[in-house]
């Protein structure tokens, strides 16, 4: 289990340096991540690498044992690159230079950032090949995390070539972004601009490929730099940390690139269920990861500084988020940071070793962490089983999103986090996946769900289709289904790519007022819940209706549908369910499709299994503060005692049961 963090020497004097060794090796720390941000080190000047301070840490953090997770340190260019060269800024939408001295400050369309990025990657690569201590690259830093696009003129003709390269010839691209309309016709790809402000709504096809665009330039500067890395060390895994939710790129499309996924995610300090929100992330890592192993990269240990309360976590809650990434894939759990920083604009991020120093309830943590990674270390290496899939896709989030649609509060995440918060609660994991394009990709899913898939090509309509009809139960929620992957309606009714297979047919969206809420009845008249946001005209083609509105804008019409459809049946929710209705539909979907929990999970436990060949690991984290016990037997790893038939879980307090057999 990799324990441990991001490590910045660079911002202490070289004195402390053996202390901070020496206290890794107390904490049990096996990985620490270097110069991620150190680039105005490593090349004070253009062309001048100073690598004697970096040859001196690596070589003390192997003596201490720690292998390292080593940066290409390319995040952010010293200042020196945007004075030599201003064209390497980025631009924002409204055309304003986005100017250096915060980080991330460079387009990632200019030949000029990814000559000199790759030229340092190079340097690295060449000196570090072959150093015992490096096990992993990292390259780059949480890419586009804020500059997801530039709209520079540097982009603008980067832009243009990759349009020319997408559709080939410009009457291609007028079809795909219906520009008859309000007259945006193009006569050549040289009269196309990225979607800066414009003086109302912007074109929402240009808008979605601009977003496709954008995504691909930040990868093409990780391609370039990996590329270096395999050339000069062809042994060592190379990977960019990713933001798993997060809507700034593409991450199905990045996900292949990697060797190893890694994940950062930061608690929303705010949210007293944030738990159920790190649980998505974590889902969705090991969905990229394609159901292997991944690596928690960043997480904190206490307050977070860029959210805007820094609340700090009270005793056991850092262990349970760790533990929660690991049970849902994560091969380890490393931090931002290892010495809270003492000036920067993050040092009152928290740290593994705080300002307050080791006299501190959170060094103590952080060592007892340590421990109990250790004691995990037969988990590695075995994967987590899930029950369900759920089908997350970026393209439809960014046209959900765009301005012009029929509901602001129609949002991308809303449904999936909703879904899978509800089937964490009933002790059901989730198996994140991307639209399916080739049939059986979907085949060992009993349950398959389609929260917001708003863009739906043909092909996986079909997919879809076929799994239907081949016994699997697919649930559809609103919006989805609606266009093509150019962001183009499926006429004659809405969801076009739907229509067939859920038996339905929308002839209206009616979205609701702000705060307007409706009432739902079952068919035999009973109340059955509450929505909000969004109702629709519906009408049945072939699905029986299980909830109709009982008020709102079209009293009597369908809200949940089902349909039979082959030996599989397709669901459909044309509205937003609170929490209670969600849990309730959800019930009566899995019952259907034979999906059932493999434990009873008393309120507030999270349980999740991981297997090996020849063991289970079931890990048990208490989130609420009452005491609560589950029918499980086994050997607790963290605690070392044996359970015969019951475990008790204190509240806040976690374990991790290993069964010589899947159980
Ligand atoms: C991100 C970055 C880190 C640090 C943390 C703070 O994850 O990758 O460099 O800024 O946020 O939460």
């Amino acid at each position: 289990m990799a324990f441990g963090g991001d490590y910045n020497p660079e911002q202490w004097p070289a004195q402390v340096w053996p202390e901070d060794i020496a206290l890794m090796r107390e904490a049990g720390v096996t990985m620490a991540t270097v110069g991620v941000f150190a680039w105005a080190h490593l090349e004070p000047r253009p062309g001048t690498y100073e690598f004697g301070w970096l040859d001196q840490v690596l070589d003390l953090l192997h003596g201490g044992g720690v292998d390292v997770d080593l940066a290409t340190a390319t995040a952010s260019p010293p200042p020196w690159l945007a004075q030599l060269h201003p064209e390497t800024l980025p631009v924002d939408v409204d055309g304003r230079t986005l100017w250096p001295g915060s980080r991330q400050a460079y387009c990632p369309s200019s030949a000029v950032f990814r000559e000199r990025a790759t030229a340092l990657t190079e340097e690295l690569a060449t000196r570090y090949a072959g150093h015992p201590a490096l096990a992993l690259w990292h390259v780059g830093n949480e890419y586009a995390c804020h500059t997801t696009c530039c709209w520079c003129d540097v982009s603008a003709a980067a832009f243009r070539e990759w349009l020319a390269d997408r559709y080939g010839d410009i009457e291609a691209l007028n079809q795909a972004w219906g520009t008859s309309f309000w007259s945006q016709r193009y006569g050549d790809f040289d009269q196309v601009f990225p979607p800066r402000s414009t003086p109302t709504f912007g074109n929402p096809g240009k808008a979605l490929d601009f977003r496709r665009f954008s995504s691909d330039e930040h990868l093409a500067c990780y391609i370039a730099e990996r590329d270096v890395l395999r050339r000069i060390t062809p042994d060592v895994p190379v990977t960019t940390n990713f933001m798993a939710h997060s809507e700034v790129v593409d991450y199905w499309r990045w996900a292949r690139e990697v060797d190893v996924v890694s994940n950062d995610h930061y608690l929303t300090a705010d949210d007293p269920d944030g738990h159920q929100e790190l649980a998505f992330s974590a889902d969705v890592s090991r969905g990229l990861a394609g159901g292997r192993p991944w690596l928690l990269m960043e997480h904190s240990t206490s307050a977070v500084n860029w959210q805007p309360r820094n609340v700090a976590k009270r005793p056991g809650e850092t262990v349970r988020n760790n533990l929660q990434h690991v049970a849902r894939g994560s091969e380890g759990a490393l931090f931002f940071q290892w010495r809270q920083s003492r000036a920067g604009a993050e040092k009152y991020h928290s740290a593994l070793v705080p300002h307050a120093g080791t006299e501190s309830r959170l060094w103590r943590e952080v060592v007892d962490l340590g421990a109990t990674l250790d004691r995990l270390s037969p988990v590695v290496g075995s994967t987590v089983r899930a029950d369900v899939a759920l089908i997350f896709d970026w393209e439809s989030w960014w046209a959900t999103e765009h301005v012009a649609t029929p509901s602001i509060d129609v949002t991308y995440r809303d449904r999936a986090l909703a879904l899978h918060r509800a089937l964490l609660a009933a002790g059901l994991t989730v198996d994140v996946v991307s639209p399916p394009t080739t049939g059986g990709q979907l085949a060992q899913y009993p349950l398959v769900l389609a929260p917001t898939l708003h863009l739906v090509s043909s092909s996986t309509a079909s997919v879809l289709a076929e799994y239907v009809q081949a016994g699997g139960h697919l649930l559809v929620t609103y919006f989805s289904g609606i266009a093509d992957e150019q962001d183009r309606v499926h006429l004659g009714g809405y969801p076009g790519a739907f229509r067939d297979l859920l038996g339905v047919r929308v002839q209206e969206f009616c979205p609701l007022r702000d705060g307007q809420t409706v009432r739902l009845l079952d068919q035999t008249g009973t109340d059955a819940g509450c929505s909000d946001v969004w109702t629709e005209d519906l009408h049945l083609t072939g699905a029986d209706a299980v909830l109709t509105y009982a008020d709102g804008p079209v009293p009597g019409c369908a809200a949940l549908t089902r349909q039979a459809r082959g030996a599989g049946v397709g669901w459909y929710l044309a509205t937003r369910t609170d929490d209670t209705t969600t849990a309730s539909i959800l019930r009566e979907v899995c019952a259907e499709a034979g999906v059932t929990a493999p434990y009873d999970v008393p309120a507030g436990v999270e349980l999740v299994r991981r297997h090996s060949d020849d063991a289970a690991y079931v890990f048990a984290i208490n989130h609420g503060s009452a005491d609560a016990t589950v029918q499980i037997a086994g050997t607790d790893l963290i605690g070392g005692s044996v359970i015969d038939a019951e475990l008790r879980l204190a509240g806040g307090a976690v374990a991790v049961v290993a069964q010589a057999a899947a159980g």
